[in-house]
């Protein structure tokens, strides 16, 4: 699915879209270079799942883990968490590993997502990953393209 955003708002915006659709356990997983609004969007998801703390960039701490409200297969709602990542200094899996980022993946209770995911491959093989890779417009500087799913 392509998608495209006219501003920061709008791709805030399509990021609390995405959240209504997760139920728990899913992985996003996004691409695309300095700029292109990553962070924006997750903080969209953020809000989307009733994170209510202010998202800030991880790029120095690799990972935050919010409480959120996560739906589940029967679309109660319950407490949960939204883990936001951000691999971009990360130079080898290893360190990821070490701050424990593997036990929230796939996990019921926890939505993912993480920026920079395609450098972090090898962590998210055999994994269910939605990705979703972002892109600036070619004619507009605020476009953004935004293409989810592989
Ligand atoms: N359509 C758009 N969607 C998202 N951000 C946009 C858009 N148009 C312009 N921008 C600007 O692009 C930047 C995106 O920043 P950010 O979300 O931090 O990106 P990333 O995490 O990919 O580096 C912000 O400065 C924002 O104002
Ligand atoms: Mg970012």
């Amino acid at each position: 699915m392509l998608l495209v955003t006219k501003s920061q708002k709008e791709t805030f915006e399509l990021g609390k879209g995405i959240a209504r659709k997760l139920r728990g356990g899913e992985i996003l997983g996004l691409e695309g270079d300095l700029g292109t609004g990553k962070t924006t969007l997750i903080k969209g998801v953020a809000r989307g799942l009733g994170v209510k703390r202010a998202i800030t960039s991880p790029t120095f701490v690799l990972m935050k883990v919010y409480k959120a409200r996560i739906k589940g297969d029967n679309n109660a709602g319950k407490r949960g968490f939204f883990v936001h990542v951000d691999v971009y200094r990360v130079k080898d899996e290893q360190g990821l590993i070490e701050i424990g980022l593997e036990e929230y993946l796939g996990k019921k209770d926890t939505v993912a997502a993480i920026e920079w995911a395609d450098k972090v491959r090898r962590l998210l093989r055999g994994k269910k990953v939605i990705w979703i890779k972002m892109g600036i417009g070619k004619k507009k500087e605020n476009e953004r393209i935004i293409k989810i799913g592989k």
